[in-house]
């Protein structure tokens, strides 16, 4: 199962002693992205353990729904750039440090 999860928060948050939980003595960090307390477990990850394995989800407006796996057009470039920096590194791996090509 996978989650697509929105967030706007575009740095770090620092917790500190305020955020002990006062019952439980413990602090809960959401790692299912549902939260409406974020970045704090509030229980709603309860609504992702019947998600299947191979699924991608959306919640939204308090409804889930079952979404195609996102491709973007990004991940071909990138995979383009990885190839030419293969071909690169390739390349200077058969130079010596005089920048000749090396014998083996
Ligand atoms: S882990 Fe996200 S609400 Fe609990």
């Amino acid at each position: 199962m996978t989650r697509l999860v929105e967030l706007e928060a575009t740095g770090p948050r620092t917790l500190d002693p305020s955020d002990i939980d006062d019952e439980k003595g413990d602090v809960a960090v959401c790692q299912c992205g549902l939260s409406d307390t974020f970045p704090f477990c509030d229980g709603s990850h309860r609504r992702t353990e019947d998600e299947e394995d191979g699924e991608t989800y959306v919640y939204e407006d308090g409804e889930r729904a079952v979404v195609d796996r996102v491709v973007t057009e990004r991940k071909a470039e990138d995979e383009d750039e990885d190839e030419n920096e293969n071909e690169n590194e390739d390349e200077n791996e058969n130079e010596d440090e005089s920048g000749g090509e090396r014998e083996d």
